[in-house]
């Protein structure tokens, strides 16, 4: 069965359709930039170009970048103000004419690795991170998401974590990889210490070059790159929608 999946980030919005059953890609993904003016009605034109892509007429699943309650999301740190308190899935649901359903898109990202992924064997609690435009954190305690959890804006050297060392920092600030290893290495030693868990996994653009920085890396919590890589959040997307949409 297929579900279009769709990871909308601060800089792209990708999405494919993927067979739930196994996490694959029916079809090659398909990614359009994020507007860089991100409104709701303008990222609801960007939407429908991936869509239209596929020419998709079956069920979506999104994954947000932003705390997201009952489909509406409640913060907006990467993305245009006044998406604080937009219904999503209403929004959406008109515009694509479709049935939505919508996650925060750490927590579809760490979903999806924990179920089709070579990560994770039955850890306690992991903690998956995905490094990007922001830093996203979902938490699992024997497999179960704790939904929204967001500790990439603890206070990290008197700033918003990310802030300090999303992989939007590194470049804007032009850190060389070492540089923002270092960085992160510092919010690892914190939020090692906040949750305790027992696996880290690392999502997101940054976890591609994982071996190129995991020797600065000094805590004691085994942590691994995410075997899917940037899939995860369209694979994690189709999911939700999957167990959500009747
Ligand atoms: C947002 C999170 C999101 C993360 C990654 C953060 O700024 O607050 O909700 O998961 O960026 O996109």
């Amino acid at each position: 069965m297929g579900i279009l999946g769709i990871d909308i980030g601060g800089s792209g919005i990708k999405g494919a359709p993927v067979n739930i059953e196994n996490g694959t890609f029916l079809q090659e993904r398909y990614r359009v930039d994020t507007p860089s003016v991100s409104t709701p009605e303008n990222m609801a034109v960007a939407l429908q170009e991936l869509v239209d892509n596929f020419a998709w007429k079956g069920k979506i699943g999104i994954g947000f970048p932003a705390i997201v309650r009952d489909g509406v999301a409640k913060t907006a740190a990467n993305i245009d103000k006044s998406w604080q308190g937009k219904n999503i899935v209403d929004l959406f649901s008109k515009s694509t004419g479709l049935s939505v359903a919508a996650l925060n898109d750490a927590d579809a990202a760490g979903l999806a690795e924990l179920r089709f992924g070579n990560t994770y064997n039955n850890e306690n609690v992991v903690l998956f991170l995905t490094v990007g435009t922001g830093i996203g954190t979902a938490i699992f305690h024997k497999g179960r998401l704790l939904p929204n959890m967001e500790l990439g804006h603890i206070e990290l050297k008197g700033k918003d974590a990310e802030q300090y060392c999303s992989d939007a920092v590194r470049r804007r600030q032009n850190l060389t990889r070492t540089e923002w290893a270092a960085r992160f290495n510092d919010y690892l030693v914190h939020v090692e210490k906040l949750v305790s868990p027992d696996l880290i996994i690392l999502g997101g653009g940054s976890s591609k070059k994982f071996h190129k920085f995991k020797n600065e890396f000094t805590i004691k919590t085994k942590i691994v790159p995410a075997s899917l890589l940037n899939n995860a959040g369209i694979i994690g997307g189709a999911m939700h929608a999957h167990e959500s949409l009747v």
